[in-house]
């Protein structure tokens, strides 16, 4: 038994994605989430910018002593997973590699699509983690970078949103992908304008909530251990609290019980 907590970070709301998972599966579990929305989007910028903003995202959790660093950013993962594992004395783990293997599962054709950031899709990241597991799949990435910012000011179920889905989607249904990768944490919260646009026989997955599982199976199989006591799960962000506070409560479903504290995450850099 482990009742430290599970540190969970993104550039903004889309991590919340794989929290809300964590806190269904979980329940124990005690969460400190850390969304970066002074510094959102992280997509666009470039790699060695988001390894230091990654390093400094976790340099803030192990301040709560975590069992487990979670990172809920598709962008994040794809380009400081494997720089930031061996420099800080705690599990680590990302989404791209439980996104690609259940991907992997999914699929009946082999054709595979992977959307995400620019930063993301650019790293290749998906693309390699999914021919480790088979190289006879073909994967079809496409970069959504207009996304984010429509997610972050709330247009989910909007025809400007439906619009943009449509541009960038049109190229996968064309080439016949049968699964199709939500490589970035922010998009299952626009996935019913995905599904319209994909169609009912494409799966979806969503990377938050294949996170969510590995952590189940890694406590399952007893690489960490499971808490037994819930306290007070703990948000912070690096911008303003109220408009964060709304939109977090919607996405969750549920109330924030306890505050949402802004914090300086430049004090955090190094
Ligand atoms: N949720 C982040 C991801 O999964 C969004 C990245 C961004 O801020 O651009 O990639």
């Amino acid at each position: 038994m482990d009742n430290r907590c599970i540190g969970v970070f993104d550039s903004g709301l889309g991590g919340l994605t794989c929290v809300k998972e964590i806190m269904n599966i979980l329940p124990e579990e005690n969460i400190v989430f850390f969304g970066d929305t002074g510094r959102v989007p992280y997509g666009t910028r470039s790699a060695q910018t988001i390894i230091k903003y990654t390093q400094s995202d976790i340099r803030f959790l192990m301040e709560f002593n975590p069992k487990l660093i979670v990172i809920a950013c598709g962008t994040a993962s794809s380009t400081s997973l494997e720089t930031v594992i061996p420099q800080f004395d705690v599990p680590i783990i990302g989404v791209v590699s439980p996104s690609s293997h259940a991907a992997a599962k999914a699929t009946k054709n082999g054709k595979i699509g992977v959307i995400g950031t620019n930063l993301s899709i650019n790293s290749g990241k998906y693309q390699q983690e999914i021919k480790k597991i088979n190289p006879s799949f073909q994967v079809y990435s496409k970069a959504c970078p207009l996304f984010v910012p429509l997610v972050e000011n709330g247009y989910i179920n909007s025809p400007i949103t439906l619009m943009a889905a449509e541009e960038y989607l049109k190229p996968l249904c064309d080439e016949g992908v049968d699964t199709l990768i939500l490589g970035c944490t922010h998009y299952p919260l626009i996935k019913e304008t995905i599904r319209k646009v994909m169609g009912e026989n494409v799966v979806l997955i969503d990377s938050g909530k294949e996170t969510a599982d590995s952590i189940k199976d890694l406590i399952d199989n007893g690489e960490i251990s499971f808490a037994e006591e819930k306290t007070q799960d703990k948000f912070f962000i690096s911008d303003k609290v109220q408009s964060f506070k709304e939109m977090a409560e919607m996405f969750l479903e549920k109330e924030i019980k306890g505050s949402v504290e802004k914090i300086d995450i430049e004090k955090y850099m190094v």
